[in-house]
């Protein structure tokens, strides 16, 4: 049913609802078919990763795979390797599942291209273009919360501009048919074209933008994606940090969430981080079962 999963894009409504009922089942049974037995799986990632790769690692696992999970600095890649080349070459030994994270946006489509139906893809993250899977994590925790959540309102805070993560979302969102999502951002890290919003109402208003949200998602500036000018970090904590002083704005028990990696008292504070109404690790949580359910949905074209 699944041969590749390069971007939200390419999933219907139907297909959303699939991944997350599948993911949800794993996360009540406990108790896993081994639909990768004597398969290989292999992790190439071309950029740091903690929550991505160690829960495909364990989501394969888990299904019965067997996992390859190189180093990309101590691979031929450091010695001009092409990545098609080094996925034909690891093809060539067996490994039919590739997830791949790359700083080059559209890199997943162009090995899609190239290896057809040789090989079930993954994106686990491309350049400022889209991380899927997070999107699909971020789906499954708001429905464990609101059943029916058209009628939330969802704002997001924070260096929206550089965000992967964002753009599979408000994908995710809009699929969720999700209407009211509010986009808060200093001007250098706004979307820079109504179709980077996806439409939605974008706004430096911080206490208008929470003002009755149901979620608040705070995201990270992505230092590694800024050529030359970055912001103060302790500035930048007090005009968009989300905080408890803050938070109040928001409908009361609000939830928040993040999609990580945080960091602590600039974008949000450590309290909000660690409180009562913070998803944080429930995303981690719940980030092995969608990828299980991803997995399974490819085993079964095999
Ligand atoms: N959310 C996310 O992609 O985290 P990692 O960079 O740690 O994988």
């Amino acid at each position: 049913m699944m041969q590749h999963l390069l971007d939200i894009a390419q999933l219907s409504t139907q297909d959303l609802r699939e991944i997350i009922e599948l993911a949800q089942s794993y996360k009540k049974n406990n108790q896993w078919p081994p639909l990768l037995k004597n398969k290989w799986v292999g992790l190439l990632f071309f950029e740091p990763s903690t929550r991505t790769r160690n829960a495909f690692q364990i989501a394969a696992r888990q299904l019965g795979a067997e996992v390859l999970a190189p180093d990309i600095n101590l691979s031929s890649v450091s010695k001009g390797e092409t990545i098609i080349d080094t996925i034909e070459n690891l093809l060539a030994m067996g490994v039919r599942y590739f997830v791949v994270r790359h700083h080059e946006n559209g890199i997943p489509q162009t090995l899609s291209e190239h290896f057809k139906d040789r090989i079930h893809l993954i994106n686990a993250g491309d350049g400022t273009h889209a991380h899927p899977t997070q999107a699909l994590i971020d789906a499954m925790t708001i429905v464990e919360k609101f059943p029916d959540p058209q009628a939330l309102k969802i704002t997001i805070v924070g260096d929206i501009h550089h965000s992967r993560v964002t753009n599979s979302l408000l994908e995710v969102y809009k699929k969720l048919g999700i209407s009211r999502v509010c986009l808060v951002a200093p001007k250098i890290f706004q979307p820079t074209s109504r179709k980077e919003a996806h439409d939605f109402p974008v706004t430096e208003d911080i206490v208008t933008g929470l003002q009755d949200a149901d979620i608040v998602v705070s995201l990270r500036i992505q230092k590694e994606r800024l050529s030359g000018f970055v912001p103060d970090l302790d500035e930048f904590h007090q005009q968009y940090g989300v905080t408890e002083e803050r938070l109040k704005l928001a409908k009361p028990n609000a939830w928040v969430m993040h999609p990580g990696p945080m960091n602590r008292n600039v974008e949000i504070a450590s309290s909000v981080a660690d409180g009562k109404q913070s998803l944080i690790l429930l995303q981690s949580h719940n980030s092995v079962f969608v990828r299980m359910a991803i997995f399974s949905l490819m085993a079964r074209v095999c």
